[in-house]
């Protein structure tokens, strides 16, 4: 049976698509079983809608607080028993007891090569700092920002001549095969959470997998 996973989103999904394309071609085993957004109006919503998933939406503004907010999420997505939860472009920080209730369960894709640029920004601050090489980075979710163990890294070669838009885009379209194949790692259990470190058929990964492209 395949692992059950809900995906978290906050806008326009991209990523999400990817996930319903990779499953429908039968490239990928999860099952998408709910599609969770913060914001009513994410076109996300309606990707999931027209691919047959089942959504849930609760609006952070209507809370006075992040951990009240946090508490509500959890018991929505506990109703869907989420083997696996993936945040595609959710862009809410997640609180420690969001964090520990489902350690070791939260994936996030993050547009840098971690643990270079954490944070907002990253495709300016990589052409300002005059990098070589920018890409996406998979890993698990912890309480550090950003900072949880890697699973895997796309990059790319960066074009000194290229916008942050342009480069946003090169890396968003990485992002859309890494991000698959990352979780479907972990779905079959050839990526595992022990002991707060990333494990990758069964070895101690010190670093994530690499992929790169042109
Ligand atoms: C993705 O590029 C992802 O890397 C980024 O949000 C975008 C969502 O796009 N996530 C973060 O910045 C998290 N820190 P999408 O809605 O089109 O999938």
């Amino acid at each position: 049976m395949s692992c059950r996973a809900a995906i978290l989103i906050s806008g326009s999904g991209t990523n999400l698509q990817a996930f319903i394309d990779a499953v429908a071609a039968g490239n990928l085993e999860l099952d998408l079983c709910v599609v969770f957004s913060n914001n009513p109006n994410a076109f996300g919503l309606q990707r999931a809608e027209k691919a047959g998933i089942p959504t849930a939406c609760i609006e952070h503004g209507d809370f006075l607080d992040r951990e009240s907010f946090d508490r509500a999420v959890i018991e929505e997505l506990d109703r869907w028993n989420p083997e696996l939860l993936i945040l595609a472009g959710f862009m809410r920080i997640l609180s420690p007891t969001f964090v520990k209730h489902y350690e070791g369960k939260v994936l996030n894709i993050h547009p840098a090569l971690l643990p270079k640029y954490p944070g907002l920004n990253t495709h300016q601050r990589v052409l300002d700092a005059g990098d070589k090489w920018h890409g996406s980075t998979v890993h698990f979710v912890t309480e550090e920002l950003d900072g949880g163990p890697r699973i895997l890294a796309g990059r790319l070669r960066v074009d000194p001549n290229e916008t942050a838009e342009e480069l946003l885009h090169r890396v968003q379209t990485i992002e859309h095969q890494v991000y698959p194949e990352a979780a479907g790692l972990v779905g079959s259990g050839r990526v595992a959470f022990h002991d707060g470190q990333a494990w990758i058929d069964g070895k101690l990964a010190d670093e994530p997998i690499v992929r790169t492209f042109p």
